[in-house]
């Protein structure tokens, strides 16, 4: 796991930029792992720039973590919606290729939503499997929406919103917490793990703990980010607001992984 600390949130934005953009250099047909929530929206503004500069999107494959269940695609807080206003409908990605879960299973057919969720895991496995995720991080550690307790070798599934994620959230719902869906759909912590790459990252003085956690902290369910500690090629480029807790001496300079 290699830590990188920049400045400020633009800094880890176009660092965070320039390892998505060398992963897409090296490999164009690469398949991505998408992230939504607020830390990812400056790496997304610094793709749209870059692609207007001549970076491809059109071989690139993605599949995006999550989706709260019961909003449509066309709902403005769903994830669906947030990914085609802040990246995709800017950017030349073949829709073919863009996977995002499903907010609209039926929560009564539990069958149908396990073989919806295997559905979604093989389109990953046929797909190569995500040679980069993009990740960021809950208060409370979460990575998706694996919240705290979560296996640790979890795989595509239903999960229920806790009470300081639904807090957290609030802010895009009118603050609030009722508006809230109760339940996500999320890729596992295993299926998270299993991507060849994993960059993670955050922003903010409200992330420190969260990120205090995930790197000095043990590997545990509780602190489901913990987990990139244990994966061979993570990537974390965190501000100094996030950084704030960490006892140790990071990177300042960010290099690619290979
Ligand atoms: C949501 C998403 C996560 C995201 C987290 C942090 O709960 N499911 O994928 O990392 O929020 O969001 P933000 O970046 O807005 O702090």
């Amino acid at each position: 796991m290699l830590v990188f600390i920049q400045k400020n949130y633009e800094e880890i934005s176009k660092a965070a930029a320039r390892v998505v953009s060398e992963t897409l250099y090296e490999k164009p047909t690469s398949v991505l792992g998408m992230a939504t929530g607020g830390t990812p929206l400056g790496l997304y503004k610094e793709l749209i720039r870059l692609h207007k500069e001549g970076l491809d999107f059109s071989k690139v494959t993605t599949f995006n973590l999550d989706e709260y269940i019961g909003l449509p695609p066309s709902h403005p807080q769903s994830y669906h919606y947030f990914m085609y206003e802040n990246l995709f409908k800017h950017i030349n990605l073949d829709e073919r290729y863009i996977h995002i879960p499903s907010g609209m299973v039926d929560m009564n057919d539990l069958d149908k939503i396990h073989q919806y969720c295997e559905w979604y895991e093989q389109q990953i496995t046929a797909a190569g499997g995500i040679d980069l995720q993009i990740l960021g991080i809950g208060a409370n550690g979460h990575i998706g929406f694996n919240e705290p307790g979560s296996s640790l070798g979890s795989r595509t599934r239903i999960k229920t919103l806790t009470l300081s994620t639904k807090q957290d959230n609030a802010r895009f719902f009118e603050n609030e917490i009722t508006k809230i869906p109760k339940y996500a759909i999320t890729m596992g912590i295993g299926t998270i793990l299993d991507s060849k790459k994993i960059l993670l990252l955050a922003s903010g003085k409200n992330k420190a703990k969260a990120i205090k956690d995930t790197v000095e902290g043990p590997i545990t369910a509780q602190v489901p980010a913990s987990i990139v500690q244990m994966h061979r090629k993570a990537i974390l480029i965190v501000d100094e607001d996030a950084a704030s807790l960490l006892d140790n001496e990071y990177e300042e300079i960010v290099t690619n992984l290979e």
